[in-house]
């Protein structure tokens, strides 16, 4: 057997293990970065191969929660790709206006970042009262920090040119306090956000919604699971629902291409239509 397909054949197994041992799926998930982080818990965790990891993870649930932690991948921002907020300001919510109550699901929302940011702009859109937001991702770890509110101060001025580029009518500082843990934002943000565990491979939908913002989620996910996720999103959404997904992910050459228009092609912004 060649080493490429020993390899591959180690991850199978080591994926298959964590599903029937933990029921955690990641057995479709792209295989490029899934080796690479594999690789990496490999070193951290002092082990001679994927078969060792496999065998450590098996047995020791906090190795499997190193594991979980490493493949989630939660890199995030605050008004992460600022256009794409100037275009959700300008171009979806008119539509929003339209609504009695807003219901948004922010799936994949990792720390906790982008649903603090969305927060803001519907309060500087006078929709925050109306709207509800459910944020999910399948790390619990990073659920608790997005509902601590607490971000590093050294991101502050980043994230304060961000929000002048996304549109902000504030003063960005007015969002948060600066103190020794970081900066705390304020709590009436997530006043109407519900933070729940929610796994976008196995869990169903659990409402109809009026947005859904899935950004840098499915580009971990290999084409079969995205199209099951994307059908996941088709059923959840209702008619001129909005789906938003990152700036390298698209709808295009997904099994529900013909179901959504563009809102904005570019800062990939999509409406549903049928
Ligand atoms: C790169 S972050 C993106 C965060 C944010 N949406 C953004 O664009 O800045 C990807 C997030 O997806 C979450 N995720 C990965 N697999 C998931 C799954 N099967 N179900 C739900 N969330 C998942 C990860 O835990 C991580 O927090």
């Amino acid at each position: 057997m060649r080493t490429e397909d020993l390899e591959q054949l180690e991850i199978d197994l080591l994926l298959e293990g964590v599903y029937r041992r933990y029921g955690y799926d990641f057995r479709q998930y792209a295989r490029g970065s899934l080796r690479r982080r594999i690789y990496k818990r490999v070193l951290d965790e002092r082990v001679a191969s994927i078969s060792s990891l496999q065998e450590r993870v098996l047995r020791d649930p906090q190795a499997m929660e190193r594991l979980v932690l490493e493949l989630s991948i939660n890199v995030t921002a605050m008004f992460r790709d600022p256009t794409f907020y100037l275009a959700l300001r300008t171009k979806v919510v008119p539509l929003l206006r339209t609504y009695p109550f807003i219901r948004v699901w922010n799936a994949g929302c990792s720390t906790g970042e982008e649903v603090y940011s969305l927060a803001m702009l519907l309060q500087e859109e006078g929709l925050y009262d109306r709207t509800r937001i459910y944020a999910t991702d399948i790390n619990e770890r990073v659920l608790q920090r997005a509902e601590e509110g607490v971000f590093p101060l050294d991101k502050m001025r980043g994230y304060t040119e961000n929000y002048i580029k996304a549109g902000g009518r504030k003063a960005f500082s007015e969002y948060y306090k600066a103190g020794p843990r970081g900066a705390t934002f304020k709590r009436d943000l997530i006043e109407n956000v519900v933070f729940a565990q929610h796994n976008l491979v196995s869990d169903r939908s659990f409402n109809e919604f009026n947005v859904i913002m899935c950004r840098n989620v499915m580009i971990y996910f290999d084409k079969a699971l995205q199209n099951h996720v994307h059908d996941l999103f088709h059923r959840s959404l209702i008619n001129f629902g909005v789906l938003t997904l990152g700036r390298k992910e698209s709808i295009k050459f997904t099994s529900h291409e013909n179901c959504y228009e563009a809102i904005d092609g570019l800062e990939r912004i999509y409406k549903k239509v049928k």
